[in-house]
């Protein structure tokens, strides 16, 4: 890792590939940036708060060391609902976080179904428990996969997929007399998904994903342009049984480099 503390950077982060939807849009941004796949705490879903937390805190306090930081984006639920409060404490940059929108989808529902999908931390969190309460009028479908999120990561990292393991997941809520009309994706990783998970269905739905909200947030904190832009992509774990995933990353979403941290 070269010293840089010139210019300035973003770095998102997550537990895998979650976030690089919302690569490609800081990309397309003209930014420095850094992508960090946690990968050696892969997945974060089924941990308590307090690992989460201290992976991110070292990681990031290894990332400034040597760069700027001028917004950091946690592109994961789990890690937002859990720890970015005490972050934001921890940090003295901007600090943004991806949330499930339930606000965007009692607006888009239209039976007051509405069916939400995340990680066991997220679906049991005091934070949807709070946002859930004043909840009479619509019908909020909690939902924790981490299949899910396993096959969201198969898909990307070995580009293989299980539909049928995808299928089963869904099969008591396609039983249902109402079937939700809106879908929450309460993962980053579930975005990988969507078409999948429309299929399934076979109705239309409206999905609500994490990059609208997050894309506004972003555009508040950044102005000018950066001239020539760098794109780092780190991870924290050797992937034995794809080794040419990074590679493949690194071409498709235009890494200059890709490399492994040590935390
Ligand atoms: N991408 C993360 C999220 O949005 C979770 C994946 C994991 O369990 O590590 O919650």
């Amino acid at each position: 890792m070269k010293k840089n503390k010139k210019n300035k950077i973003i770095i998102i982060i997550d537990s895998g590939i979650g976030g690089l939807y919302l690569f490609k849009y800081i990309k397309n941004l003209n930014k420095n940036c850094i992508y960090i796949m946690d990968n050696d705490g892969f997945p974060y879903g089924n941990k308590n708060y307090l690992y989460i937390y201290k992976r991110i805190y070292k990681i990031i306090l290894l990332i400034k060391k040597k760069y700027k930081i001028n917004l950091l984006i946690i592109a994961c639920n789990t890690a937002s609902i859990t720890c970015i409060n005490i972050l934001k404490k921890k940090f003295n940059f901007k600090i943004i976080g991806t949330f499930p929108n339930i606000e965007k989808a009692k607006k888009k529902t239209k039976n007051k179904n509405i069916l939400l999908l995340g990680t066991f931390i997220t679906i049991n969190s005091n934070y949807l428990m709070k946002k859930n309460k004043k909840n009479k009028k619509f019908n909020i479908i909690k939902y924790y996969s981490s299949t899910l999120v396993e096959e969201a990561e198969k898909k990307i990292v070995k580009n293989k997929i299980n539909k049928k393991k995808i299928k089963n997941i869904f099969n008591k809520i396609i039983k249902k007399k109402i079937i939700p009309d809106t879908i929450i994706l309460g993962c980053t990783h579930f975005s990988f998904l969507q078409k999948e998970i429309k299929k399934i269905f076979k109705k239309k739905i409206y999905f609500i994903n994490y990059f609208s909200n997050i894309k506004k947030k972003i555009k508040k904190y950044l102005s000018k342009k950066n001239e020539k832009t760098k794109k780092f992509f780190f991870y924290t774990k050797k992937f034995f049984l794809n080794l040419n995933f990074y590679n493949i990353i690194k071409n498709k979403y235009n890494f200059n480099y890709i490399k492994k941290i040590k935390i």
